[in-house]
């Protein structure tokens, strides 16, 4: 089965060929209007989501397909205590190709091993979120041209925010990409993702929006992640760390891109909105087309099996990630996975017990 359950899983080769046919989708919708009759999407969103579950219902639908799922954990029988494995063995049955989104991180690797249909990861935790990152790509492709020799700043939750982790991994893959992390020293990148992406990769840290502007072709704005935090009083210190108004992009350069995966809550004053280098509404709105190139490519492609059975379980090891699947006790009978020293649902490094 092919699945997308990290960027990286798909090459740079068909990453362009998913724009392409995004781009195709775009100019001539009425000629797929029934690519995909009579096939099912399972949408499981575990976790809340307005553009990412709505635009791949109206992606389905766009190809002529049918959607079905549920939007919250609450009317599912997770409720009840049923584990991630069982309720896609469930689904599979049900559906052709599954979209999920769960707040444990690596979720989406338990429901890839156990279903019979694509999987594809609209957001694990604080993780991942690749499917978010194929809208940002095309967005900029659409409004730079390229994806080479930029310079991209990302500002605010580069902790918690799992579209910051994989447009990172996603970019890094370019010739001359450099990334300006702007953060407070509590919502720095986590290693992980500095270690593992960005270890060949020009990158500089700062807490200030205001040094990093002008040297900047893309802004990339993330909301603080309320949801991710252990303290409220935590989150309530550092929610207003960076709004971005039109004050402060009169020093940008005339051809800055600004994206935003949104919802926004303050980071982004709405004086920017009507500025032409103010991109993310139609960031939001490409997001549909790519879902659809996707769905296609996944469905499409016969004969894989990416199933995540790398690893092995080793008794000496435990990940302590509370945010992993793998964690506790509530996924019964998955199994611990380690390799390199890393968790593989989670990547954080295990510690020795
Ligand atoms: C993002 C997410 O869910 O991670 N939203 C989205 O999918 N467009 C960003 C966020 O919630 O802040």
């Amino acid at each position: 089965m092919r699945n997308l359950i990290n960027i990286l899983d798909l090459t740079t080769e068909e990453i362009d060929e998913l724009i392409r046919s995004a781009s195709e989708i775009i100019d001539n919708p009425e000629l797929y209007k029934n690519s995909c009759r009579g096939k099912i999407l399972g949408t499981l969103f575990f976790e809340p989501s307005t553009r990412t579950r709505l635009s791949f219902t109206s992606a389905m639908m766009g190809l002529g397909g049918d959607v079905l799922g549920f939007s919250q954990a609450a009317s599912s029988s997770i409720s009840k205590g049923e584990t991630v494995a069982d309720t896609i063995r469930m689904v599979s049955s049900y559906s052709d190709i599954i979209v999920m989104r769960h707040p444990k991180e690596g979720a989406p690797i338990v429901a890839s091993n156990v279903a019979s249909v694509p999987v594809i990861n609209a957001g694990d935790g604080g993780h991942f979120h690749p499917t978010q990152t194929l809208t940002d790509l095309l967005t900029i492709k659409k409004k730079k041209g390229r994806f080479d020799n930029l310079t991209v700043g990302v500002c605010g939750d580069l902790k918690y925010g799992r579209t910051v982790h994989s447009l990172i991994s996603a970019m890094a893959r370019y010739e001359g990409v450099k990334f300006v992390l702007i953060s407070p020293p509590e919502l720095a990148l986590p290693d992980y993702v500095k270690n593992e992406f960005l270890k060949n990769c020009e990158y500089c840290e700062t807490a200030s929006l205001e040094e990093a502007i002008p040297s900047l072709d893309i802004l990339y704005m993330t909301r603080i992640q309320a949801e991710r935090f252990d303290s409220k009083d935590e989150y309530e210190r550092l929610k207003d760390t960076y709004i971005l108004n039109a004050e402060k992009l009169k020093c940008a350069k005339p051809d800055l891109s600004i994206l935003h995966p949104l919802p926004r809550v303050n980071e982004i004053d709405t004086d920017v909105d009507d500025d032409p280098r103010a991109h993310y509404f139609d960031q939001a709105t490409y997001g549909r087309y790519i879902r659809m190139a996707l769905i296609l490519m996944l469905l499409k492609t016969k004969g894989v099996d990416d199933r995540r059975t790398h690893g092995k379980e080793d008794k000496h090891l435990v990940c302590t990630n509370p945010h992993c699947i793998s964690h506790g006790d509530s996924e019964r009978g998955i199994k611990r996975l380690f390799e390199g020293g890393k968790c593989i649902y989670c990547d954080q490094m295990a510690e020795k017990v």
